[in-house]
């Protein structure tokens, strides 16, 4: 098929190179003219593990294609995937729309033979219906269908969970637009262990929520366990493998730490949060604020755990600091737990030097008043301690790390805010190590 995918960010740009590695024509309309210059290079403009090797087989052979003209995108395809961003409104209070609303209002009156319009941004309830009526306002042929087929990729996961997600979802109103739907996904629907789930548009928004807002709530769960824990010298880690046994509740999301971050989650619960008030729903209101109070909270947990951890308030110290991206795999420090932390102790009056394999240049940008360092080990130079905030393999898995940073720390105290680091070498090694909800460890 021929297929658009308009906004090329972390979520489209992913998309569109799948959709090209499942066979489909591709054109990818970015309206950044930096980001889609990259893109047409046949680069990425971020680091997502997977994506770069699919952009550089795709692109040069022309089965997947960056434009920033959304005339060219209406002309060649017969599919428009929506993957433009929707950010909290400055005031909180839902999503601020108007991308999806000007990337609809500028596509559909340029389309000229029916086409599906398949919305993947992530919108609140209501939202669907309000572009439905739009679409009929503007539409100057019949048959233009709007579908919303929610994304649940995971970055660092991205490529991979758009090859083979775990479900597809869309929410539709009339039926003849499922045709579209099933011809687009049917290099993966042909697989025959994926489930097409097909509800009405509110069902679908709200699923997307929903999914989201429960993800949060485990992890703001087992957060809330290790504040327990570390009131009575308990072992959150030890606590979250028991309670993951059981298959009702399964070990993902249940690792203690920092709390969640990114582009999505923060965002995607408060504008949920808000939306379920307005419409009355006063448990699910409540339930939802506690799962954000919590995620707040371990922001000052941590930097108190670092003042813990020095014995000391931090002020006048030095930080070699390990991790900016708001999780592995990734180089977004959108809403990042690492930064919020490192942003406290250096508010706290700690001098943070920042290390991270990806994300050091976005992190340059959102918090220049941090210092940076090009490896691990220079930003640990001098350090009174060290902290890991990303779980990248690189720091929690490398065995011979805590050996070289050794050599150049002033204090073998390394706190770890995501609960992640393989042990051993370090205690081996001599450190002390500290992690939210858990007594402290030294050999
Ligand atoms: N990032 C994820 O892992 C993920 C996962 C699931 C859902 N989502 C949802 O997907 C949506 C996009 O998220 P993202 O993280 O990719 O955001 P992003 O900011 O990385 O990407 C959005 C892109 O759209 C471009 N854009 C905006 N208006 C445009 C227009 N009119 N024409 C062409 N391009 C335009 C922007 O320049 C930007 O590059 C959001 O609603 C998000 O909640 C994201």
């Amino acid at each position: 098929m021929r297929v658009s995918v308009i906004g090329c960010g972390h979520l489209g740009a992913s998309h569109a190179a799948a959709m090209a590695e499942l066979g489909h024509e591709v054109i990818g309309v970015e309206i950044d003219p930096d980001k889609c210059s990259t893109l047409a290079s046949g680069a990425s403009w971020f680091y997502e593990k997977d994506l770069d090797p699919l952009l550089a087989k795709h692109v040069p052979t022309g089965r997947l294609r960056f434009t920033t003209s959304l005339t060219d995108a209406a002309d060649f395809a017969d599919v428009h995937f929506l993957a433009v961003g929707t950010p909290l409104r400055a005031d909180g209070e839902g999503y601020d729309t108007s991308e999806v609303v000007s990337a609809v209002e500028q596509l559909v009156p340029l389309l000229n033979r029916p086409a599906t319009i398949m919305g993947k941004s992530t919108v609140t309830v209501g939202t669907v219906a309000r572009l439905q009526a739009l679409i009929a306002d503007l539409a100057t042929v019949e048959g233009i269908e709007l579908v919303w087929n929610p994304e649940f990729l995971r970055e660092g996961h991205a490529v991979e969970d758009s090859l083979r997600p775990d479900r597809i979802l869309v929410g539709l109103s009339a039926p003849t637009a499922l045709a579209a739907v099933k011809e687009v996904y049917a290099p993966i629907l042909e697989r025959g262990d994926i489930e097409l789930v097909v509800t009405d548009p509110a069902t679908a928004e709200v699923a997307k929520s929903a999914a989201n807002a429960f993800l949060a709530m485990k992890v703001s769960y087992i957060n809330a366990m290790a504040q327990v824990c570390e009131a009575v010298g308990a072992n959150v880690d030890d606590v979250a493998r028991t309670m993951g046994i059981d298959h009702r509740i399964g070990h993902a999301g249940m690792r203690a730490g920092i709390g969640f971050g990114g582009g999505c989650l923060p965002k995607d619960v408060a504008a949920f949060t808000h939306r379920v008030g307005e419409l009355g729903a006063t448990e699910a209101y409540d339930l939802l604020t506690a799962v954000q109070n919590v995620n707040r909270a371990r922001t000052t947990a941590a930097a108190n755990l670092v003042e813990h951890a020095a014995g000391r308030p931090v002020a006048g110290l030095t930080i070699g600091y390990l991790g900016a991206a708001f999780k592995a795999g990734t180089s977004d420090v959108r809403d990042s737990p690492a930064l919020r932390l490192a942003d406290l102790l250096h508010r706290r009056g700690a001098s943070v030097v920042v290390h991270d394999p990806e994300a050091l240049d976005n992190a340059r940008r959102s918090h220049p008043h941090l210092g940076f360092r090009d490896t691990a080990l220079e930003a640990a130079t001098g350090a009174d301690l060290i902290v890991l905030g990303t779980e990248w393999p690189q720091y929690t898995r490398d065995a011979d790390l805590p050996a070289a940073l050794a050599e150049v720390v002033r204090e073998k105290t390394v706190v770890d805010i995501r609960n992640a680091v393989d042990a051993a070498p370090w205690l081996d090694g001599g450190w002390t190590l500290h992690q939210l909800g858990r007594p402290t460890r030294k050999q």
